[in-house]
């Protein structure tokens, strides 16, 4: 039987330190501010947004939503995004993906401030992962990372096998994988042969997107197997990747969805936003006294 990686537990310790911190920025007067913009009425966005201001409130941390509607234009969310890099109270910037169609994500993710994008999915903050020279991770990989940390499993010299080639979770998972000195391989929907490769992973972690993706015969004994996947089964409840079932009593470890990855992503976040707080510190000193 597998042991349980326990993320909302991991997630509380994060956001608890994250407070701590907070608190001592306080005494100097600064308070993280995030802003989250949604476009249009996605009941899942709704959710997620609901849930990141939700732990800003945890976290002491101001916040400030800006729904806006569905037929919003280019120009009017490049003016917000303009505005809110302006903003001496406002430390990071998250777009909630995805937006409508007629909107352009790559514009307006480049056109957050590299120093205010707490999702850090903007070129700049690419290319910095990619070096490893980095301010802010992309939070859901970085959540991950302290998942398997969790574990005391050692990453170095593993193989690490990521199923699922995103630009929010796939890659950059491998990229901070490969910092580790873990073996990384990525599977995507071309892969040939994938239960061949899985089934030798030590670190599995799969960002797929679709229920029971993820059968027994695809892992190794003993592994650490990491679910990224958030999905509805065949009854409308919320499930992962993994056949959790089937997998849990060959595993050696893994996340439960939901409890797993989900609560990690938002307290990554929350700790990119104090460091884009500690980061903006030296401008904030000089913010206008509050009204
Ligand atoms: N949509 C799904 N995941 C994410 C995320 O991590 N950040 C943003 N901004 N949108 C998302």
């Amino acid at each position: 039987m597998a042991n349980l990686i326990n993320g909302k537990e991991i997630a509380a310790q994060v956001k608890a330190e994250v407070a701590k911190e907070s608190e001592k920025l306080a005494e100097y007067g600064v308070t993280p501010g995030l802003a989250v913009i949604i476009v249009g009425d996605d009941p899942a966005s709704k959710i997620y947004v609901r849930n990141k201001k939700r732990a800003c409130e945890e976290v002491g941390f101001y916040s400030e939503e800006f729904a806006l509607p569905e037929k919003t234009s280019q120009k009017e969310l490049l003016d917000l995004i303009d505005t809110l890099n302006k903003r001496f109270d406002i430390d990071g910037i998250l777009v909630q993906l995805p937006l409508p169609k007629h909107l352009n994500e790559k514009t307006i993710i480049g056109a957050i401030s590299p120093k205010k994008d707490v999702d850090a999915f903007s070129p700049f903050n690419v290319g910095r992962v990619m070096i490893g020279e980095y301010r802010f991770l992309p939070c859901t990989p970085a959540g991950v990372m302290e998942l398997i940390k969790s574990t005391g499993v050692e990453i170095s010299g593993k193989n690490c096998v990521v199923i699922g080639r995103s630009n929010i979770v796939g890659k950059p998972m491998a990229m901070m994988l490969l910092h580790e000195n873990g073996t990384v391989t990525v599977c995507h929907s071309k892969t040939e042969n994938l239960s061949e490769i899985t089934s030798k992973a030590d670190i599995l972690i799969s960002a797929v997107g679709k229920a029971h993706f993820v059968t027994a015969d695809m892992v190794k004994e003993g592994a650490v197997v990491i679910d990224v996947g958030m999905n509805n089964d065949e009854d409308g409840k919320l499930c992962g990747d993994v056949d959790f079932e089937s997998v849990e009593p060959k595993a050696g470890y893994i996340t439960p969805v939901p409890g797993g990855v989900g609560p990690m992503t938002i307290a990554m976040l929350m700790k990119n936003t104090l460091t884009a707080a500690k980061l903006n510190s030296a401008v904030a000193a000089k913010r206008p006294p509050k009204k």
